[in-house]
């Protein structure tokens, strides 16, 4: 077992060195079997290789969050935005019309909700793997909190998640929560996301931060950004440039597109940078283009 104490620090995250394709072109994922494979390519374009994921699982621990009161009007009209849907089951049983084509990335832990003074004390699975295929699922996502108290069951929803999917063939997404007193530095989601991926995540969500481009070269798998609290549109724009430009392959992004006085050209303006290398600042001319048209 290797020593917590005196190890060296990992430094050399050879970013000159691109990953060999092992045939797929999502990284790290050349080894999985055909069905995973086919939802992998509905999670992530196979062209750009990018995934534009679209969260609204926050009242899952949240309640009625701003912008989500009522899932069926705001919501639902951006679907077609995304390529991929992340909420509950009950959200989207109840408010997300079944004609939607875009692939479901289904939040399958339950957590603290926010009347608890922290989320990171426990986390547990909240639904099976028979549910999540009856609803087509493509992906699940395992909310792990990497040194919190809720750190051993989260892992171990992980590890049962894992199982699950690759038996049946579908990807988990870890998600590197992070609690009231957790760091939110490149050190901690350096820790959080390869634990994460050798755990058995075939996808990692995690914050953008300094030095992100080792967060991605370190973590075998695609990462993907959440967006965090809302920001001025222009910052979501460079938030989610920079993450792309240092090896993220998508974002999964909720308050900064829902909150936004303009969803619908915002969802769009992060999909151009997500698929199409826009500049951050090609993509805000994109957003107001969008809205004064
Ligand atoms: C929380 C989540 C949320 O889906 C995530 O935070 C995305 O939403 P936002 O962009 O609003 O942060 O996974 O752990």
């Amino acid at each position: 077992m290797a020593d917590a104490v005196g190890n060296k620090v990992a430094k050399d995250y050879h970013l000159d060195i691109s990953v060999p394709q092992d045939g797929f072109f999502a990284k790290g994922l050349g080894n999985t079997d055909w069905g995973m494979k086919n939802r992998l390519s509905r999670l992530f374009n196979p062209i750009s290789g990018n995934s534009m994921m679209l969260a609204f699982d926050h009242g899952y621990i949240m309640g009625c969050t701003a912008g989500l009161e009522r899932l069926d009007v705001s919501i639902a009209p951006l679907c077609p935005y995304a390529d991929v849907l992340m909420g509950t089951r009950g959200a989207i049983r109840s408010c997300i019309p079944p004609t939607a084509n875009q692939a479901l990335c289904l939040r399958a832990t339950h957590d603290s909700s926010v009347l608890f003074d922290d989320m990171s004390q426990g986390s547990g699975l909240a639904l099976d793997m028979e549910d999540a295929l009856r609803m087509n699922a493509s992906a699940l996502a395992i909310q792990c909190f990497v040194g919190g108290a809720g750190e051993r069951d989260s892992l171990d929803a992980l590890c049962r998640a894992a199982d699950a999917g690759y038996r049946y063939g579908v990807p988990i997404l870890g998600v590197t929560a992070v609690g009231k007193e957790m760091e939110r530095t490149s050190k901690y989601f350096l820790l959080a996301t390869r634990i994460l991926a050798e755990l058995g995540a075939s996808i990692v969500k995690t914050y953008y931060c300094d030095e992100f481009e080792k967060v991605a070269a370190g973590c075998p798998v695609p990462i993907v950004i959440a967006g965090g609290k809302k920001l001025p549109e222009a910052d979501a724009l460079t938030m989610a440039y920079r993450a792309i430009q240092s090896g993220a392959r998508g974002v999964d992004m909720g308050r900064n597109i829902f909150q936004s006085q303009h969803p619908i050209a915002m969802c769009q303006a992060v999909g151009k940078v997500v698929h199409e290398a826009f500049t951050d600042r090609e993509a805000y001319q994109f957003y107001l283009h969008q809205i004064n048209s």
